[in-house]
């Protein structure tokens, strides 16, 4: 970790739907002067493609490269893991301690983690921050859920990670997509106890105070 950032942040992007929180999650831990630590999972790049203007590189160095550029960072602030990194610090209960969020998380990657399967490095990242008793977010999108993943979220919830699903709320009167997506990044950024200034919390006007 380098001393010039507060603590790191793992993010994985996975294969369901809603790419763009996961990238606007990226943006704004960057701007919160956070270490980023990603990875990106083979059919996240997939719905990437699909769902943005912008195709991401598979190579772990290249997409470090793309990722600073778009987010703003400074280099060393976005570090890239591949997919069987296994010498990657989240492999392991005694790489440096981060909170992980998996934004958005696949059916797939929900039930792997739930099972502990860690056939992959997100599978196993994931399995880490459980033993270790680390702050897990999960940001499932699906619908309509199964008995299956309704079971996974009970049981990875009694295990102490969070289930945040991506199911923005219209109270805020959104007017664009990107008010949609930061009702969730600011979600997120409020369960790391990172401030930010997304949209109001419930109860603070607007401009940021507190309602009379
Ligand atoms: C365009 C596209 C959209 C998808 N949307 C979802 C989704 O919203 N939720 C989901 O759980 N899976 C979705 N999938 C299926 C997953 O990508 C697939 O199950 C994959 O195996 C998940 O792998 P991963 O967890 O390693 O990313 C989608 C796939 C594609 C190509």
């Amino acid at each position: 970790m380098d001393e010039g950032f507060n603590e790191p942040i793992t993010v994985a992007i996975t294969g369901a739907s809603g790419a763009q929180y996961g990238l606007r999650l990226i943006e704004a831990l960057v701007s919160a002067n956070h270490e980023v630590w990603v990875m990106i999972s083979k059919a996240a790049y997939l719905v990437i493609a699909t769902e943005t203007e912008q195709a991401l590189p598979a190579r772990p160095e290249r997409l470090e490269e793309v990722l600073v550029e778009r987010s703003g960072a400074v280099p060393g602030q976005i570090r890239c893991f591949g997919r069987e990194d296994w010498m990657a610090p989240v492999a392991s209960g005694s790489g440096a301690a981060s909170a992980m969020v998996i934004c958005p998380c696949s059916t797939g990657t929900l039930s792997a983690v739930a099972t502990g399967a860690s056939n992959n490095l997100i599978e196993r990242a994931a399995d880490v921050a459980l033993k270790e008793r680390r702050r897990l977010i999960l940001v499932p999108r699906e619908t309509p859920l199964s008995a299956i993943h309704l079971e996974h979220m009970l049981n990875l919830t009694r295990l102490g990670a969070v289930i945040l699903p991506a199911a923005p709320g219209f109270y805020h009167q959104p007017v664009s997509i990107d008010d949609l997506v930061d009702f969730i990044v600011a979600r997120i950024l409020n369960q790391l106890g990172i401030a930010h200034r997304l949209m109001p919390r419930w109860g603070e006007r607007s401009d940021g105070r507190e309602n009379a």
